[in-house]
């Protein structure tokens, strides 16, 4: 793109951000820490979800030194809802090593932003762009967007070349004076006004300015590869009570859920749900279960696929338990990180056997 075209953009984009940004918490500040939480909470999440967990993770967490000392469990039990826990270990073993190689301090340079876990092209360049004032892009899909539209980018942009494509144009576009306020706005943008399906055109800063809509084709932009389907997956769990106690598993960490605490069972590997699920129980538990009729229902989905089941009622022997398998009364359940059907599903199920039991006591 000719220069003079680079200027006009940084220009009516940065005035347009100046005038209608968004007051959002983590624009507030300057700590490099809080920037860095609010980019890994909005890694998979949008805004309006976001931002109650950042501002409740900050009051737990309200700085590297806290977040490093804390146990992996109270982490994931403050992000508990927010999805794709593997964000969480890897925010906590990031402010680890922030605590160890850096000496507390979160480093400035895109380049060693990098090497943090889980700290990907986008976050380095967010992290370093708005907190220290880099010249580095920081695109995510909203970006994305908005620079398949201004260019006219009749391709892909989803991987490959298209996607370098964005990316070799974004960095060309991020001025020297103020990165970090440009980046944001070219997410911003995508945000709330070139928004996918039907783009508010009439209030956009950089409409005169866009290829895509020259052509009249913006509604069409950016190509991306189909969506995956969504896959349905049976599940069941089972759920077992003893002396007001109820047996929980420690999911795996690195797996789906890793690293939260759950009913046993999980998804079926055959059609005979009992004999799957008595599988299952055997496997994280040890003990072999007789299982009982169906109690409540599973639906629950993580993009892309969505499970659905039902949990059982179980009687479990007593004995020894595997590793990672617990009894524990629902009062102690609540403060650990929970799957959070599971969470719903102790709350109610706990409060109903607590009534049945106390209507047992009554006749
Ligand atoms: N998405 C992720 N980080 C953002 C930010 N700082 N501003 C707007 N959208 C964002």
């Amino acid at each position: 793109m000719a220069p003079s075209s680079a200027v006009a953009i940084e220009e009516a984009l940065l005035a347009w951000f100046d005038a209608h940004r968004r007051d959002l918490p983590w624009r507030r500040t300057k700590d490099p820490y809080r920037i860095l939480v609010s980019e890994f909470v909005l890694q998979r999440t949008r805004v309006a979800s976001g931002t109650p967990y950042y501002e409740r993770f900050l009051r737990r967490f309200p700085d590297v030194a806290s977040l490093a000392r804390a146990p992996l469990a109270d982490v994931l039990r403050e992000w508990e809802g927010l999805g794709f826990y593997r964000r969480a270990r890897n925010l906590h073993a990031a402010a680890k090593a922030i605590v160890e190689r850096h000496a507390g301090q979160i480093p400035s340079r895109a380049a060693d932003l990098r090497e943090l876990p889980g700290v990907g092209p986008y976050t380095a360049g967010a992290v370093a762009s708005i907190a220290f004032g880099e010249r580095v892009p920081a695109v995510d899909g909203n970006a994305v967007r908005v620079i398949a539209r201004l260019h006219r980018i009749e391709q892909d942009v989803s991987h490959g070349p298209g996607r370098a494509r964005v990316h070799a144009l974004a960095k060309d576009l991020v001025p020297v004076s103020r990165p970090g306020a440009f980046n944001q706005a070219l997410m911003e943008l995508g945000a709330t006004v070139c928004v996918p399906r039907a783009p508010a055109c009439d209030r956009c800063p950089l409409a005169d300015l866009c290829l895509a809509r020259a052509a009249g084709i913006q509604a069409s932009l950016p190509w991306a590869a189909a969506p995956r389907p969504v896959r349905e997956v049976p599940v069941a769990f089972a759920y077992a009570e003893s002396k007001g106690r109820v047996l929980l598993v420690h999911r795996p960490e690195g797996g789906l859920l890793g690293g939260l605490w759950s009913l046993p069972g999980g998804e079926l590997d055959s059609d005979d749900v009992r004999a799957s699920l008595r599988g299952l129980v055997h496997a994280q538990t040890g003990g072999r279960t007789r299982i009982g009729g169906p109690v409540l229902s599973v639906d629950h989905t993580f993009s892309p696929r969505i499970w659905r089941g039902a949990i059982y009622a179980c009687r479990f022997p007593p004995g020894r338990l595997a590793r990672g398998a617990r009894w524990m009364t629902p009062e102690d359940a609540r403060s650990e990180p929970l799957v959070p059907f599971v969470r719903k599903a102790i709350a109610a199920l706990a409060a109903r056997t607590t009534l049945e039991s106390f209507d047992r006591r009554r006749r």
